[in-house]
């Protein structure tokens, strides 16, 4: 048997520095997608997720908590209501979950961090420059602006102190022409920023080690040193494999190493396209195929963030309107390498228009019109029309464009296709006009029959391709329209008039519409019951 094609996708590992919010479950949840829809597709896929543990920023709210910052790091990955809880709920398939304080990864990391230094990329030095907390950067006077730290506005403090560096100076060239060779990152647009802005200018060797705190892998030929916070998240890609360590086999690590994408947000694309690679080249280790960059969630203008205060709780979106109408909307509002506005408004009118009345109407309409017509189960004998040819023709040629789209992360572009599908067959229902043709079956009874039937067939193909995107709604989607498992397959997507012998069994709506003001002012009591109180 021919061995199955790998697929290594991973998310960054996030921050446990407080309770994570709709913008990193955006990040998550487009990962997720893609990881479910190479699995449709059938390759072998290796989905991985995890915390960044490390770093000073942890260590000082620890402190802040009056806890140890392992306690404080596994409340908020492990506690309830915590990361791994919030993946639970938003039904992230990972197929692993890495923590940057696991022992393995930390041995791995104090193993790497020699063999840089054994091999003359990382050097020991004197560090003089600004620092960042929050963002667990230092910089160089003239990277800041306006005198504060270019990443996030805030500000930095002084900081000297003797450090290991690694030699990216060094690797300036070869990322260069990884960077502008080849579609190494995604979208293009984002190469030109990362050539213009740190290459171009010089890319300076880098700071890897820290003396001023504790929270972090201990440099072990150097005690007092820890490993730079980046050195130790960005291994972890590795370490999660086996690279390094007996958690996992070798085998891993072979089988799936180089990864096939890195989905990161695009603050840290800098970190992933350069830096990477740089290390990666210095440990002789092949490179990641590619980073791919994609844009924020923002929140009234700006980047919702746990340190502005302007978070979105997923927990509350998803007990009010469903888990997957918040994974479709996370996809469908815009393309997954630009920014976006969250609001509660868009939120409930796409579940209105597109969920509720699109597909949930064309579903339970279909399905209700079977069981009155046909009593449940859809007559063989089927009279076609050309009026027919219109519809069959865009879902038999949308398998196609649908996998070109999300070969490129079109996701939202990819969800627009099966919804002008999905138009189109509710607008084939009054075209065909089926209450007419029930009104004499001896006549038209075949000819019901073929509308039914497009109608049905239209749902298998469309709900199939729903499937990374809302996988718990198109099970029960399926159940409705009797398609069995064998029917809903990537392969069956393509073929028209697979479905043999359809039985329907009437369900529940998959959405249901929401009441517009009475819905926003709930989210707003939840959200902020204090000022909804005022
Ligand atoms: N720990 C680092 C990543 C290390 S990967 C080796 C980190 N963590 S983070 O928690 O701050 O962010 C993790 C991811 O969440 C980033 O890709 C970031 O872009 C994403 N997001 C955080 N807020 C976001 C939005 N509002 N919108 C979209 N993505 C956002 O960086």
């Amino acid at each position: 048997m021919e061995a199955k094609k790998k697929f290594y996708i991973t998310t960054p590992i996030y921050y446990p520095s407080a309770k994570l919010h709709i913008g990193h479950a955006y990040c998550t949840v487009a990962t997720d997608v893609i990881a479910r829809y190479k699995r449709m597709q059938g390759y072998d896929v290796m989905f991985l997720t995890g915390t960044d543990e490390h770093g000073q920023k942890i260590e000082e709210k620890a402190k802040a908590a009056g806890v140890t910052p392992q306690q404080f790091v596994d409340n908020i990955v492990l506690g309830k209501g915590g990361v791994k809880d919030l993946w639970k709920l938003m039904n992230i398939s990972n197929d692993r979950f890495i923590r940057t304080t696991d022992d393995y990864h930390v041995a791995a990391i104090q193993k790497i961090f020699k063999k840089m230094y054994e091999n003359g990329d990382i050097y020991k030095g004197k560090y003089t420059g600004k620092y960042c907390t929050p963002c667990e950067s230092f910089w160089t006077e003239s990277q800041l602006v306006d005198g504060k730290c270019p990443d996030c506005g805030g500000e930095v403090k002084d900081a000297e102190e003797e450090a290991y560096f690694f030699r990216l100076s060094k690797y300036a060239e070869p990322v260069r022409k990884l960077l502008l060779e080849g579609n190494f990152l995604e979208p293009a647009s984002r190469v030109n920023e990362m050539v213009k802005n740190f290459i171009d200018p010089g890319l300076e060797d880098l700071c890897v080690s820290r003396t001023s705190f504790t929270w972090g892998v201990p440099v072990d030929f150097d005690p007092g040193h820890v490993v730079y916070v980046w050195v130790d998240a960005l291994f972890n890609y590795c370490t999660a494999l086996g690279c390094m360590n007996d958690k996992y086999p070798d085998a891993d690590f072979e089988e799936f190493w180089p990864a096939d994408v890195h989905m990161v947000g695009k603050e840290i694309v800098r970190f992933h396209s350069i830096i990477w690679p740089a290390m990666l080249m210095s440990m002789n280790m092949p490179l990641p195929k590619k980073i791919f960059g994609h844009g924020w969630l923002l929140f009234g203008g700006g980047k919702m963030s746990k340190s502005k205060g302007n978070v979105v709780d997923p927990y509350i979106l998803s007990e009010r309107f469903g888990v997957d109408a918040l994974r479709f909307y996370l996809m469908r509002e815009f393309p997954l390498g630009s920014d976006g506005n969250f609001s509660n408004e868009l939120l409930i009118s796409r579940i209105n228009s597109e969920l509720a009345n699109d597909l949930g109407n064309l579903l339970s309409r279909s399905v209700a019109m079977v069981e009155k017509y046909f009593g449940g189960t859809i007559p063989e004998n089927r009279q076609p029309d050309a009026m027919d040819d219109e519809l069959i023709g865009m879902v038999k040629g949308l398998r196609d464009k649908y996998e070109q789209l999300m070969d490129n992360f079109g996701t939202q572009d990819a969800l627009s296709e099966v919804f002008r599908v999905i138009s189109r067959a509710n607008k084939y229902i009054d075209e065909t006009a089926p209450w007419v043709l029930a009104k004499d079956m001896e006549a038209n009874g075949a000819r019901l029959a073929a509308v039914m039937y497009n109608l049905i067939e239209t749902l298998r193909v469309c709900l199939t391709l729903l499937t990374p995107f809302m996988p718990e709604s198109v099970e029960k989607g399926f159940a409705q329209i009797g398609a069995a498992k064998e029917d809903t397959t990537w392969e069956a997507a393509a073929e028209w008039g697979r479905l043999h012998n359809i039985t329907v069994h009437k369900g529940e709506a998959l959405f249901t519409r929401k009441d517009m003001k009475k819905d926003l002012e709930a989210l707003e009591q939840l959200e902020h019951p204090a000022e909804a109180k005022a």
